[in-house]
């Protein structure tokens, strides 16, 4: 796909000028850089920023983006390299302070018309939903290679998916036949294995479901957010978009724990604290999408955006 088509619309983009980078922000590490949209928005609104690191697992993406933010070329670095290697980016590139973190995780829009990705059940592709070309293990690996209890697992645990053994079974019995390649194969096992009426959304819980696991995405969400607090200093902040409850039941977990001071009973007091909070929360509860923005970015309509600062 060429970069001209390449098109994604940038969610909270108001929230993230806002609530995220401010006036005294010198750096940014965009985790999640897609085609630069919310990192051209940052240059546009904050002139100050003296260096823009943007990872991205897609190479088709950086170079888009690369393009899209030649303007800024003297400060912005593109780095194909999944956002959990945060720590070497750091190190390789020393940000200066305050450092603003953005992860706005999941796809971009066009990986699901990109039928040739595999991410979408709309349109027939390879079984591949990996966000990098590069990986050896993909959605075709996982089906063709995973038990029926693990095939389960992944389909109950990330797509909460009502109907997941007896799809797991149906996944089973057709590699027997031949191995699964195919979008279009899995969604016939899936459309087989349900009622009519629920369908379209065991196709969309099933085919999300694989696309966590082929990526781990759970997985280096909470070690880049375990390595971002690490390496955040008094000042720095991180904001996260979340669209999945799971993911955003991580990100909630680390924010709250982080944001509370650390006690432990003593036979002198009940609530001695051992260790003071390391995170404030700049939002209380998460920043949602406006009806008039889910109308105009239907994308946004599940979105959850949670900010912190480095006490
Ligand atoms: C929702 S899009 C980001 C859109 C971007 N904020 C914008 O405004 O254009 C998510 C991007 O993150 C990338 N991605 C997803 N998981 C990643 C990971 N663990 N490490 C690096 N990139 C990742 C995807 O390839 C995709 O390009």
């Amino acid at each position: 796909m060429l970069h001209q088509t390449l098109k994604h619309d940038s969610v909270l983009p108001k929230e993230v000028l806002e609530s995220l980078v401010h006036s005294k922000t010198q750096s940014v590490f965009d985790g999640t850089l897609g085609l630069g949209g919310h990192a051209d928005l940052i240059f546009k609104a904050y002139p100050q920023i003296k260096l823009y690191v943007g990872t991205d697992l897609d190479g088709q993406h950086l170079d888009a983006a690369r393009e899209n933010l030649k303007a800024y070329e003297d400060r912005f670095i593109g780095v194909e390299a999944n956002f959990s290697q945060i720590d070497e980016v750091a190190a390789a590139h020393p940000f200066p302070r305050p450092l603003c973190i953005l992860l706005d995780l999941g796809v971009c829009s066009n990986h699901l018309d990109d039928e040739s990705k595999g991410f979408s059940h709309q349109a027939d592709g390879p079984l591949h939903m990996a966000f990098s070309a590069n990986q050896a293990h993909n959605c075709q690996t996982i089906v063709n290679e995973q038990s029926v209890g693990e095939l389960t697992r992944i389909m109950r645990d990330f797509g909460e998916e009502p109907s997941a053994h007896r799809i797991a079974l149906k996944i089973v019995a057709a590699r027997e036949e031949k191995p699964l390649t195919r979008t279009s194969e899995l969604k016939e096992i899936i459309e087989k294995s349900v009622h009519p009426r629920d369908r379209k959304k065991a196709l969309t819980r099933v085919f999300q479901a694989f696309r966590m696991a082929t990526n781990q995405e759970l997985h280096h969400l909470s070690l880049a957010l375990d390595k971002s607090f690490e390496l955040m200093e008094s000042g720095d902040r991180i904001g996260v978009m979340s669209y999945h409850s799971l993911e955003d039941r991580i990100v909630k977990k680390q924010f709250q724990t982080r944001s509370r001071p650390k006690t432990e009973a003593t036979k002198f007091s009940l609530h001695d604290v051992v260790e003071p909070a390391e995170i404030k929360l700049i939002t209380k509860s998460p920043i949602t999408a406006s009806p008039a923005e889910i109308e105009e970015n239907p994308r946004s309509r599940s979105v959850k955006f949670r900010i912190a600062e480095k006490i």
